[in-house]
């Protein structure tokens, strides 16, 4: 009987919060990975644009909620109170991760409303400053050279810096040539690379650009299948498939996520201003600037959303099979 009015008392409180929403109550991003990195910089420049959307009156925090290739992030938003209040903002490892663990605490297309795509962001093959090589080629006759000394940074167990890792190190065949460093997100893992304590890493453009342009890490490939002409700084790189990987390609991708029966109202509410931030000239400059796309289609509606990840679930997993003897 208890359990059935404490149930009753969380149900009226939530539908009755879906009326007021958001309410003076904060809405939390849930970014799962460490503070300065990719994400977290999509989630910041995201939150300013929902706040404008929403009048000014809603307040946006960020929550970095890092480990386990974001995974833990996750869950800690499949298992929140279903208010609106509390939102994940993750990638493309809401794919990749039901295809590297066996036992995930939770289940991508059941476990979350979804709310809508925001960006697609392109990775960039990247070397400590130390590194003697200064082009792709060199780079990677390098690795060959130096096969069982060399080491390559990423965030977790289906990070997009551990898949890109995955598919790069099994299109170049570089079987034992280096050893994979994991790190709560790719932004303590830049630190070490432009320290010099890693010796590579595949990561975003939204965390490369800057240590690119400001010569504190090399650059050697991007990861698209196109090369990146529009960009000021990312044109000069080559993509893998110029570098003879043969069909490479990888674009990492965002979007936001409520805990599954959130009230339909405030979904509503989010999508709508999740729709209108991506509209903002501010947003999509600073996201342009750092070589991402903002998303202007369809999968900025829940269902496209959706239906999207579902495909690329099904889509990731095979690569992850066929790359995945080398799974930390
Ligand atoms: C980050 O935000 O740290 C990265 O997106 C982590 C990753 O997925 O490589």
């Amino acid at each position: 009987m208890k359990r059935l009015l404490v149930l009753a008392v969380a149900v009226t409180a939530l539908f009755a919060n879906a009326q007021t929403f958001p309410g003076s109550k904060p809405i939390t991003f849930v970014v799962p990975f460490a503070a300065g990195g990719p994400t977290d910089r999509v989630a910041r420049d995201l939150a300013e644009a929902m706040r404008k959307s929403m009048g000014g009156g809603a307040n946006f925090v960020v929550e970095n909620v890092n480990g386990a290739g974001g995974t833990i992030g996750a869950n800690k938003v499949a298992k929140a109170l279903p208010d609106g209040h509390t939102l994940l903002l993750h990638h493309i490892g809401m794919a990749a991760a039901p295809g590297l663990y066996r036992k995930l605490p939770y289940k991508p297309l059941e476990d979350f409303e979804f709310l809508g795509m925001i960006n697609e962001v392109p990775m960039t093959i990247i070397g400590k400053p130390q590194l003697p090589a200064n082009n792709y080629r060199d780079f990677e006759n390098y690795i060959r050279a130096n096969s069982g000394k060399l080491n390559i940074a990423h965030a977790g167990l289906g990070s997009a810096s551990h898949l890109c890792g995955l598919m790069w190190q099994s299109a170049i065949n570089a079987k034992e040539a280096m050893t994979t460093i994991p790190f709560g997100g790719t932004a303590p893992a830049m630190n070490a690379l432009v320290g010099g304590q890693v010796d590579m890493m595949c990561d975003q453009t939204t965390n490369t650009t800057g240590q690119i342009e400001a010569g504190r890490v090399k650059a050697f490939a991007v990861t698209t299948a196109k090369p990146l002409s529009g960009n000021k700084l990312l044109k000069d790189y080559p993509t893998l498939q110029e570098m003879g990987l043969k069909g490479f390609e990888l674009t990492i991708w965002h979007g936001l996520y409520a805990p599954k029966g959130t009230p339909p109202a405030a979904l509503a509410q989010i999508n709508a201003a999740l729709k209108l931030a991506l509209k903002d000239p501010d947003f999509i400059r600073k996201q342009e600037g750092l070589g991402a796309v903002v998303v202007a289609d369809k999968r900025v509606e829940p269902a496209a959303h959706k239906a999207f990840v579902a495909a690329e679930i099904a889509k990731i997993k095979p690569v992850i099979e066929a790359a995945g003897k080398f799974a930390d």
